[in-house]
This record gives structure tokens, C-alpha cells and sequence, in this order.
């Protein structure tokens, strides 16, 4: 039954929020939390049929890799981080990895710098794409109903079609526009069919991806990677300049890793390891903050401020200095996120006096003097016994590299972008050119995705995550901190202000309007370079209240389409 409570003590900021902002959704039966309310439906669907967390996390995924194209999908990747009613964590890795051809300087121009319209679109941007079988290694492993059951609603909504809303509706008019004369699957795809601009409520139909997804759905994830569909994608790569073939395909393998832990205040922390940096710089964050008495702090104060962004900026530097693909670079994450590290980093921190960034590497990232937006998507889900899944998926950039798959229709990512594309070079306007991130033929690039969730005594207590490349460390991080340190409810802790440095370059962004003056100006006297900027992340949340075992569910609101449905 769906239950809009309102909760008593709401202090959001309208600006960000809007009039929609007290709501949470209730339920003891399971919740799915997305960002297409037509993709929260077709996976809370799938628990009323009977399936568990992992099953709805299937459904979700490919519903979203047809309602929500600009980062859902089955030609990107991502992390699936699963934890069973019985205690039992584990994550599933399905990030993309460099095509077999691939070299550490491809992406370099002939004057040595980073020739970025290779990596924004087209057919070298691509990573081999992890999707397909990483939902079916956690389908394989922990699902229950059928796997062709699960691909089913996705298979509806791209063969029966959809109304878009208003804000696809506008983004495809966009995408249609800028790739026009380069991509005409995409346009075919993605283009009204008289070729007049989209409104909303009109109805998108997907026919070829409706045969892909049919294909998968009856052939199972090989239909993908060897099947015809491997093909498609081999010989549109061919004929376009692409290096992936088709033994890039046949060699993808997804991998169930152990996530890594920690705790906080109390909490145990359950996030996601490398080719992720997310979970490994959280807790670095987390145990830094332990040490100052975080939970005793106000949330809004200058001085809180002050830690959480010292914090973000040694956990970043530590990011630029070691994390990678741990199956090609050895990763320190023990050490990492040891207790002794965080108190080890705690007392390099002037609580009166922000460290500059480049003085603070000291010369261990040679830097030379010299953004992120929000196109990837998470979502949080709980079934009735308890199981729950945070996973984070992403074509990397909006609609990844825009090239859909001529016959195949699906969209490809172009997350060769965040390898390390100048090795050896890291500039203070964030380009980082350490060794463990650079490319390698079948490595996997470094991510920020940070899918998570949190226990108590055991128990479950939050699902969490977000889209919004480097800043999804930080977004993440201020939500625990709000639930767990601070005190918040969950749609006070999604709808609180986000800020968001990262080491370099040396700035602060605070989300537009949230910041007051009076705090600005106590910053910049600490010595922080100050700076407002656009919405940060979307994290579509669970909290789980341990007294009784009810699931609330806060979609963020600063995504439009988005939905928490029991
Ligand atoms: O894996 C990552 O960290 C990025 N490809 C995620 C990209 C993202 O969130 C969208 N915006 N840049």
C-alpha cells in the first residue's frame, strides 16, 4: 500500500527540493527506489510476484536501460552491492573494461595532450560493457524467480512503448540534435518517427532493443556476448573506426567481489572495492571524521564544514595516489581504510586552516599548474524478508558515447574516459596521471560509484548511492554522515545541501543557494576557494528503522521523474 507519511521536523531547502519534499514511502513488503518512476514500478512489480531484491534489482536495471537512456542500460556497467536478510554482503563487479586493443596513450593527440572528443562520443570511447552479465552473475548467484521473467517488463515497455516525461522528452530532443549527422541508429532509435520534436507524453517505442532484450531474455546473457548481438556490435565497430571486436565480447566476465567494510560510529559500512574508489575513500572520510567528534558538530557550521572537506581532500589525494583496477595494480585498501590511516591523516588536518592541495601531496603526485554532472543512476531496493541491493550503473557521460548499436539498439558508454589518459601527468585542474589508473588492455577503469549500505547491531538500517562521477564519493559520504552522525531522517539526509571538493582542483562546491553568506565568508577566511555550483548527485534512498523493521524510502527529488514504489 503505498503511504505518503510526512515526517514533523522537515528543514529542507525549497529551492532544491520543492513543495514534494516531506514525502517518504513506506512499506513492510519491499521498496524500489529509482530514477523512472516507470522502471520503480516494473521492479516493485517483481517483488509483488514473488521475487526478492536481487531479482527486482534485474528487472529495474534493464526497465531503466529502456525508460531512462541516459545512463541505464545494457551497453555501460556498474556495481551491484547485495546484502541478504541473513547477514551475508557481497557486491558484484560489472564495470566496463578496455578493449583488448587498447593502449596507455590512445587518447593522446600529437602534441601529447588528451584529445577529449575521443573519449566524449563515438567509437573509440567505448569500455566492453558490463551489464548484461553482471545482472545475470547476481540473478545466477542469489535471484529467484526465472531470468526470462525478469527481462520481461523491459521487453514490454520497449516493444508496447512508454509515455516520456517532460524531461526525457527534452533530452531527446537534445540527443537526436547532436548526433544528427554522425549516428543514424541513434537517430533512428531515438528520433520521433515523423521527426518533429518530442513533448512529453508522447509515446517512445523501442523495436530493436526490444529484440536485443527478447534475445536475452530467451538465449540468457550469451545472446549478448556471442551471440548475434556480439556481432552487431562487432561489425558496427568495424565499419566505424571501433577497436572492440568481437573476442573483447566472448572475454568479459563479470566478478562477485567481497565489499569492502568498516565501520563508523557505531555502524558497519558495506561498500563497494576496486575498480571502485568509492567505498575505499569513504571510509577514509569516515574514520578521519571519527576523530573529531563529528556526531557532536553541527551539520551547517563553518567548522564542521571545514573537516569534512579536509577530509574529502585527503581522501582524494589518496584516490589519485593508489586506487585502480585491483586485478592490474596492487591497491593498498586495507591500509586505506584502517583506523590507524584515518587518525594517521586526522592529525595532518589545521582545524584552522585549510591545507592547500598541491603543498599537501608534497610531491608525491607531481602536479603541473594547468567536471562532473549527474548521467549515471542509482537505485536502492529492499524486498519483505529483508534482502537489499544498492546499485550504481552508468553509461559514464549523458547517453555515453551516443552511438546506439545499428540493428541491435541499445546505447554504448564511453567510459574509456576515466582511465588515466595522460600518463604521468596530473594537472590542478583535476586531470590525474597516476600509474594504477592507467589504461590496459582488458583493465577495468577507475570509478567513483559508490553503491552502499549501512547495518546497526545487524541489522539493516540504510540503502544508498548516486550518480555524479567524482562527486558521487562526497554525495554518499554526506549522507551517511547526515543519518548516522547527525542525526537526520532519510528525506532530510537526501534533500540536505551537498558540497563537494576533490583534492584537485582546489575548490569547494556548494549546490546553488544553499550556502550562507555567513558561512561563505568563515570558509574563505579558513582558506577555502569557495564556489557555487549546480545540483550535485541523486540518491535514491532506503532507511530501515530498526525498531520495527519498516522500510522508508526517499527518491531525490532533484531528479524529476523519480519514484519510490512499494
Ligand atoms: O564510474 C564513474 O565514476 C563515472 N563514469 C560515473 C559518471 C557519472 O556519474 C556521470 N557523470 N559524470
Amino acid at each position: 500500500m503505498r503511504n505518503h507519511r510526512v515526517w514533523s521536523n522537515i528543514t529542507v531547502l525549497a529551492a532544491i527540493a520543492g513543495p514534494l519534499a516531506a514525502q517518504v514511502v513506506e512499506s513492510r513488503t519491499g521498496l524500489v527506489v529509482t530514477a523512472s518512476a516507470a522502471a520503480s514500478d516494473a521492479g516493485a512489480a517483481i517483488l509483488r510476484a514473488g521475487g526478492n531484491a536481487i531479482d527486482a534489482a534485474v528487472a529495474t536495471a534493464l526497465a531503466m536501460a529502456v525508460t531512462y537512456p541516459i545512463a541505464g542500460n545494457i551497453g555501460g556497467g556498474g556495481f551491484m552491492v547485495i546484502r541478504l536478510a541473513n547477514g551475508t554482503a557481497t557486491t558484484i563487479d560489472y564495470r566496463e573494461r578496455a578493449p583488448l586493443r587498447s593502449t596507455a596513450k590512445m587518447y593522446l593527440d600529437a602534441s601529447g595532450a588528451i584529445d577529449r572528443s575521443l573519449t566524449a562520443e563515438g567509437y573509440l570511447a567505448p569500455g566492453v560493457p558490463g551489464t548484461v552479465r553482471g545482472l545475470a552473475l547476481a540473478h545466477s548467484q542469489y535471484g529467484k524467480l526465472p531470468w526470462k521473467q525478469l527481462v520481461q517488463p523491459a521487453i514490454g515497455l520497449a516493444r508496447s512503448g512508454f509515455p516520456i516525461p517532460k524531461n526525457l522528452a527534452d533530452e531527446l530532443n537534445w540527443l537526436v540534435k547532436a548526433t544528427a549527422d554522425k549516428y543514424p541508429a541513434t537517430v533512428r532509435s531515438y528520433g520521433r518517427p515523423d521527426r518533429k520534436p518530442w513533448s512529453a507524453g508522447d509515446t517512445l517505442r523501442l523495436p530493436e532493443l526490444a529484440r536485443t532484450l527478447e534475445a536475452i531474455a530467451n538465449q540468457g546473457p550469451d545472446a549478448f556476448y556471442s551471440g548475434w548481438i556480439a556481432d552487431s556490435l562487432a561489425a558496427d565497430m568495424a565499419a566505424h573506426g571501433g577497436i572492440m571486436t568481437k573476442a573483447d565480447l566472448v572475454a568479459y566476465r563479470a566478478v562477485e567481489r567481497a565489499p569492502v567494510r568498516g565501520s563508523f560510529l557505531g555502524n558497519e559500512i558495506i561498500a563497494m572495492g576496486p575498480p571502485s574508489s568509492g567505498g575505499t575513500s569513504i571510509l577514509t572520510m569516515l574514520n578521519i571524521l571519527e576523530r573529531f567528534d563529528i556526531a557532536h558538530r553541527s551539520p551547517t557550521a563553518a567548522r564542521t564544514l571545514h573537516l569534512i572537506i579536509e577530509a574529502q581532500r585527503r581522501a582524494f589525494l589518496d584516490r589519485a595516489e593508489y586506487l585502480g583496477d585491483a586485478d592490474f595494480t596492487p591497491v593498498p585498501v586495507a591500509r586505506l581504510t584502517s583506523k590507524a590511516h584515518g587518525a594517521e591523516l586526522a592529525g595532518t588536518i589545521d582545524t584552522t586552516r585549510a591545507s592547500p592541495s598541491v603543498a599537501l601531496a608534497g610531491g608525491r603526485v607531481p602536479v603541473q599548474p594547468a567536471h562532473e554532472s549527474d548521467q549515471t543512476t542509482h537505485f536502492s531496493i529492499v524486498d519483505g524478508a529483508g534482502n537489499a541491493v544498492s546499485n550504481t550503473f552508468t553509461l559514464e557521460q549523458a547517453y555515453g558515447s551516443r552511438v546506439v548499436v545499428s540493428g541491435a539498439g541499445f546505447l554504448l558508454n564511453n567510459e574509456m574516459g576515466d582511465f588515466n589518459k595522460n600518463p604521468g601527468v596530473t594537472t590542478t585542474e583535476g586531470d590525474i596521471g597516476t600509474k594504477p589508473n592507467e589504461i590496459a588492455p582488458g583493465k577495468r577503469m577507475l570509478s567513483s560509484m559508490s553503491p552502499t549500505i549501512v547495518t546497526r547491531n545487524g541489522k539493516l538500517l540504510l540503502v544508498t548511492g548516486s550518480p555524479g562521477g567524482r562527486t558521487i564519493i562526497n554525495t554518499v559520504n554526506e549522507i551517511i554522515l547526515n543519518v548516522t552522525a547527525f542525526g537526520m531522517d532519510v528525506r532530510q539526509a537526501v534533500d540536505a545541501p551537498r558540497f563537494h571538493s576533490q583534492w584537485l582542483p582546489d575548490m569547494v562546491y556548494f549546490e546553488a543557494g544553499t550556502l550562507a553568506d555567513s558561512t561563505a565568508a568563515a570558509l574563505k577566511a579558513l582558506g577555502h576557494n569557495v564556489r557555487p555550483g549546480t545540483k550535485i548527485g541523486d540518491g535514491h534512498s532506503i532507511w530501515i528503522d530498526p525498531k520495527t523493521g519498516i522500510a522508508f524510502g526517499a527518491n531525490d527529488h532533484r531528479s524529476a521523474d523519480s519514484k519510490a514504489s512499494p
